[in-house]
């Protein structure tokens, strides 16, 4: 079987590493994929955003599967055009992947169906958000609607910084268009907990949980990243609260997408916060998570590509999707200056013996030598029978990875390990 995977990062590699596992798969292209993952993937200079030449690619290639992994791609309905012309895929079309496309959809989709989440106002006048803030509860989060790379959640400790973040977003366009219409929203308390779920649109069978660790420094200091760390899983996310979860959350939103006519398969993520008053949703996301997937899908004992097809054909129910029971965690291993200005080009070293634990995110092959070519370079992931000696084993290997200016936090999974004691 020949597979293609649209994206370019640490998550796309996870997924590869997978999705390789199955004896019947013959060839893996990665569009564009990156310097690092070329042992696993045929890279090929594509775009992610480029539909047309990702469906042209697809067609003259007999592509047998394709996996779209990124939210943008899926968001301007790289599944459609590649179902169009046959070929079937992991993903959700365009009209479902809008659940993570527009938070004002999602927050809505969220109202009308009892779906537990942050109290919330959606604006699309500036006058009215800042009246509003006035007297709104402070510390309050001000989201902008569509995708912002991560980027478009201000959380505003004072009624100054809210009404700065308002300005920026409606009036300045620091997130462009995105900024259009923005969600005023209740400031939530409470543990994260990020779940990953297959659903075929009737069935939804949930993933390991997992915790990110989304700021650059140590103790969750510094700046919001894309995620600089993760570990599975998630000691807060006990049997009793993942029993509510389904109840409250996963079941009633894959119910409500059909009631809206917008049937989701592939991977929903679900981001959670564990508050006094029950999980409640912050943030849908149409795919996989990254970092999550690099500790995920390590403990995923099924065929990867087996599970993914009963997605697309609607057979979830009869497909075993089985969790081992070790732990994982993974390391970012991020360029300095990352989220912001930072070097690429820098000779990177992974040592052939431990290959098979990294997932790169960031590098290109120059001159023949493999070089940083990104933020986030690469994530190294440990799996243990426990959760203390997966972090040490997770951080041994980051210790035997060389490139200059590395810089990782420290205390990946120690939040979690606090969950343990209590
Ligand atoms: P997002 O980019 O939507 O994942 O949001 C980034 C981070 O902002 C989340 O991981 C949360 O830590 C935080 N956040 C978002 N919404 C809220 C909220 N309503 N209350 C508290 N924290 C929030
Ligand atoms: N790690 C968070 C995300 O993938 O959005």
């Amino acid at each position: 079987m020949k597979l293609l995977v649209v994206g370019s990062g640490g998550r796309e590699h996870a997924i590869i590493k997978k999705l390789k596992e199955n004896k019947a798969v013959t060839e893996i292209f990665a569009l564009p994929g990156n310097g690092g993952m070329a042992a696993d993937a045929t890279c090929v200079d594509i775009g992610a955003k480029d539909i047309p030449a990702i469906v042209d690619f697809a067609v003259a290639n007999g592509i047998d599967y394709a996996v779209v992994a990124p939210d943008d791609p899926l968001v301007l309905g790289c599944v459609d055009a590649l179902e169009e012309k046959g070929i079937p895929c992991f993903g959700p079309r365009a009209g479902a992947a809008i659940i993570e496309g527009s938070k004002v959809f999602s927050k809505n989709l969220m109202k009308k169906y009892g779906i537990p989440t942050a109290a919330y106002e959606v604006f699309d006048d500036m006058d009215a958000a800042l009246s509003y803030l006035d007297t709104a509860p402070i510390p309050t989060v001000i989201k902008a609607d569509g995708l912002a790379l991560g980027k478009g959640v201000i959380i505003a400790q004072t009624l100054e910084e809210a009404k700065a973040a308002v300005v920026s977003m409606m009036q300045d366009k620091a997130f462009g268009s995105s900024g259009d219409h923005i969600v005023i929203e209740e400031f939530l308390t409470g543990p994260e907990v990020s779940v990953l779920a297959f659903t075929d649109g009737n069935t939804v069978k949930p993933m390991v949980s997992s915790m990110d660790h989304k700021r650059a420094g140590d103790n969750d200091t510094g700046l919001n990243t894309g995620g600089m760390g993760t570990i599975a899983p998630n000691p807060y996310y006990t049997p009793a609260v993942a029993q509510q979860c389904m109840q409250e959350i996963f079941l009633p939103t894959i119910a409500a997408m059909n009631a809206e006519g917008r049937t989701f398969k592939g991977c929903l993520y679900f981001g959670l916060m564990l508050t006094p008053n029950g999980p409640k949703v912050i943030e849908y996301n149409c795919r996989f998570g990254d970092p999550e997937t690099q500790v995920v899908l390590p403990l995923l004992e099924s065929d990867l590509l087996t599970v993914m097809q009963a997605t697309t054909n609607g057979t979830l129910a009869d497909t075993e999707v089985k969790f081992g029971q070790k732990h994982a965690c993974c390391v970012i291993m991020a360029s300095a200056g990352y989220p912001q200005a930072y070097d690429k080009g820098l000779p990177l070293d992974i040592p052939a013996a431990i290959a098979d634990s990294v997932y790169v995110a960031g590098a290109a092959i120059k001159d023949g030598v493999l070089v940083t070519n990104g933020g986030r370079v690469l994530g190294a992931t440990a799996i243990a029978d426990s959760l203390p000696v997966a972090i040490e084993d997770a951080y041994k290997l980051v210790e035997q990875i060389h490139f200059d200016n590395a810089y990782y936090r420290h205390d990946i999974g120690a939040k979690a390990l606090q969950a343990k004691e209590v």
